[in-house]
């Protein structure tokens, strides 16, 4: 009965089974799934496990230099506390992951790659007890000489070739360049940035003496087990992980934390569960961040405003060992023409922590530089911005020529420019003021690739007809509870609390996990899949046909009959497993998500302040499966998109690589007074070549683009270019 039913992208093409059902559950706003127990404080996070139990606390012991090697570890100034259980210092240590797409967390072999690095951890009967011992362990090291500056270029090499392929070239870019009657050559910087979760990486683990059972806050579980199962030794098979809720990922646990493998170790080593949390200061300095990034664009463009070529080279940053890059140029791949072109990225070797996933790596930090660019270009040609977009606009993926499997770039920018109000924005920059303030409009586009990956989920369906989900999939905040409920419900023509859902559990049917926008397309594919499956079933056992098969208000309807689902089962409980596979779609069409911002700012003549008065994006995803889980997505990437234009900035200090301010009180995020009433409006979309869903990815496609729509704006209000990111008041005076 629970065969794995497979379903290859290339197969679905066409599928419209969504369009036909009439339950109407899908795409509206529905609650939250999970919504009361969030807001009543009783879903359990991965540190509130085993409330009840005798358990034991970690806290970690944080290298004091940047790079060298340990020497020796002296830790019975701490062992003899009162209270204290043990102290794990060694092999037993690892750095968390910075390969979000093969994660794998690294043992330290006895070396510090970056200043804070975990090198033990002080096990205690109290979170006290162990924070005051962790300061008793005292460490030797053999300290050499760090690199810490991207600038510098010590050590430059290539990177691996995910997330993408690093260097991709087509034609003769110079030589165009040099032919070309326009030039456009500037060199942008982004700042390394931070993840910053509200929740922290935390774990709570028990050993039994037979299988170790491991609470964790992490974005894609399909490979925790196997990791945990390297860095402690026992079986995979022993091993279950759960993350059932997730207080924010943002790509920083999209690798296992360095939490993970030292609660594990710890339950193993004393017997009793263990509860691990990072601290702020953990999170800022122990997990991985944001590369940060120098960008030269260069665009040769017809005097007539028509662009010949284009070149986005970038260099950034990674430890030892990391091969991982903030791709910058992604989105460079693609949004603009020109057959002759460059896209490439250096790795900068440096002895600060790795870098990893950030929201929309790539896009996020790209976009700040080339939508800045086009603005720069277009005014040099004089040539409105969305003009100019529009007389560039390519046919096909310049970078290949593939067709695109669907692309409303344009439409959503004449939408935006339409409810804006764009034709009101000041012809010249620092030609509108009111009182202290001068306004200023920006826009820019927004695209983020769309990737559909391997995913399934379970369907059961109880004897009274009441459906439980069940994938390994994670919800990360971002609706993953409710859109999955949505489609099952949908599809089986059931009212939304009759469906159940469960998530987070290494035993369940392998799932795509939360990450690169990927999540509601393809783990809600693979609810689809089984749905379909779901229904061939209940078709077989009424000799009915599935294809004609209607199910609506728990009944299934055929002919001109209309029967109770508990009729069919009968006393059954029936279960299907559904697949969703990626075929041939995903290389024979370019596929990405498209937008568009639209920003209105008032510079401060005084002080140099910005304030965004409005800011507007309008999207084109696919189908939106919940247009207010979809919406919440898109305000948050317009929202780190006020974070990385004006505020957001981790700082590293260039003498010893010591991250400064590495709490949520310096390193500054947008708070409530930043941030305006914010619009976004998401357009009715299709895209049957990207899933069975005819989804796209939503959940990091606002806040590509959108940091540039503000500086954009500040341009237009004051005459400042912002180049060097963020826009402090320093720079804008
Ligand atoms: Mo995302 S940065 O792939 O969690």
């Amino acid at each position: 009965m629970n065969d794995m039913n497979k379903h290859v992208m290339d197969e679905a093409i066409g599928e419209t089974r969504l369009d036909r059902n009439t339950q109407g559950v899908i795409g509206k706003g529905a609650p939250r799934y999970e919504g009361k127990l969030k807001v009543s404080g009783t879903a359990p996070y991965a540190y509130e496990h085993l409330g009840g139990e005798d358990v034991a606390y970690g806290f970690i012991v944080p290298a004091s230099i940047a790079r060298g090697k340990i020497r020796s570890v002296d830790t019975s100034a701490a062992e003899a506390v009162p209270g204290v259980l043990k102290v794990i210092s060694g092999e037993k240590i690892v750095r968390a992951a910075s390969q979000p797409m093969a994660p794998a967390a690294q043992t330290i072999d006895g070396e510090v790659f970056h200043y804070n690095q975990p090198v033990a951890v002080v096990i205690a009967d109290t979170f006290e007890v162990a924070r005051h011992a962790s300061k008793l362990v005292k460490v030797e090291y053999s300290e050499t000489e760090g690199r810490f500056d991207i600038t510098n270029r010590h050590t430059v090499r290539e990177p691996d070739s995910m997330p993408m392929t690093p260097n991709q070239s087509r034609g003769d870019f110079e030589h165009a360049f040099a032919e070309a009657e326009v030039q456009f050559d500037q060199t942008y910087t982004t700042p390394s940035y931070q993840a910053a979760a509200m929740e922290p990486h935390a774990t709570t683990a028990k050993w039994d003496g037979n299988h170790l059972t491991v609470w964790t806050s992490h974005q894609l579980l399909e490979t925790a087990p196997g990791q945990i199962a390297k860095h402690t030794g026992i079986d995979e098979d022993k091993i279950t992980v759960h993350s059932p809720y997730i207080g924010g990922g943002f790509g920083s646990k999209l690798g296992l934390g360095p939490d993970a493998v030292m609660a594990a170790n710890a339950t193993i080593a004393i017997g009793k569960p263990v509860k691990i949390a990072l601290t702020r200061q953990n999170v800022f300095q122990a997990t991985s961040r944001r590369g940060e990034t120098i960008q030269r664009v260069r665009i040769g463009a017809t005097k007539a405003g028509k662009i010949t070529c284009f070149a986005h080279e970038t260099d950034t940053t990674n430890s030892p060992g990391n091969g991982f890059f903030e791709p910058s140029g992604i989105s460079s791949l693609f949004l603009y023409p020109g057959k002759d072109r460059i896209i490439a990225h250096n790795i900068v070797e440096t002895d600060v922590l790795m870098t990893s996933a950030v929201r929309a790596p790539g896009e996020a930090t790209g976009m700040l530089a080339t939508e800045s660019a086009l603005d720069e270009l277009a005014e040099t040609l004089g040539i409105d911005p969305v003009e100019f977009r529009r007389m560039n606009e390519p046919e096909v993926n310049p970078q290949d020529d593939r067709p695109f499997s669907s692309r409303r770039l344009m439409e959503c920018i004449d939408e935006g420019a339409k409810r804006f109000g764009w034709s009101d924005r000041p012809e010249k920059p620092a030609s509108r003021r009111e009182g202290e303030w001068l306004i200023g409009y920006g826009m820019s586009s927004a695209s983020r690739k769309n990737d559909l990956m391997p995913s399934a989920a379970e369907i059961e369906m109880s004897s009274d007809g009441r459906a439980t989900v069940r994938t390994g999939m994670t919800d990360i905040g971002t609706g993953t509870y409710t859109i999955l409920q949505q489609i099952a419900a949908e599809m089986l023509g059931l009212p939304l609390d009759m469906v159940d859902v469960e998530l987070g559990d290494s035993r369940f049917a392998a799932s795509s996990g939360s990450g690169g926008s990927w999540g509601a397309n393809s783990a809600g594919s693979s609810v689809y899949v089984a749905s379909l499956a779901l229904i061939r079933e209940l078709a077989s056992r009424l000799d009915a046909d599935a294809e004609t098969l209607t199910l609506k208000d728990g009944h299934a309807i055929f002919g001109n009959k209309q029967i109770p689902l508990p009729d069919i089962l009968k006393g059954e409980t029936i279960s299907v497993t559904g697949k969703i596979e990626p075929g041939k779609q995903a290389e024979e069409t370019h596929q990405a998500s498209y937008g568009a911002h639209f920003c209105e700012v008032g510079v401060n003549v005084v002080t140099g302040e910005t304030r965004i008065r409005r800011l507007l994006t309008v999207g084109a995803a696919g189908r939106i499966l919940n247009e207010k889980t979809a919406t919440s997505q898109c305000y948050g990437g317009q929202i780190w998109g006020i974070g990385y234009a004006l505020e957001e900035d981790l700082v590293i200090d260039k003498r010893n690589g010591l991250i400064v301010n590495h709490d949520l009180a310096e390193y500054h995020v947008p708070v409530h007074a930043d941030v305006p009433a914010l619009e976004v409006v998401l357009l009715e979309d299709r895209d049957p070549h990207a899933s069975p869903l005819a989804g796209k990815g939503i959940g990091e496609l606002a806040i590509a683009g959108v940091g540039a729509a503000i500086t954009n704006a500040i341009y237009n209000a004051c005459g400042v270019r912002i180049r060097d990111y963020p826009a402090t008041l320093d720079k804008v005076l």
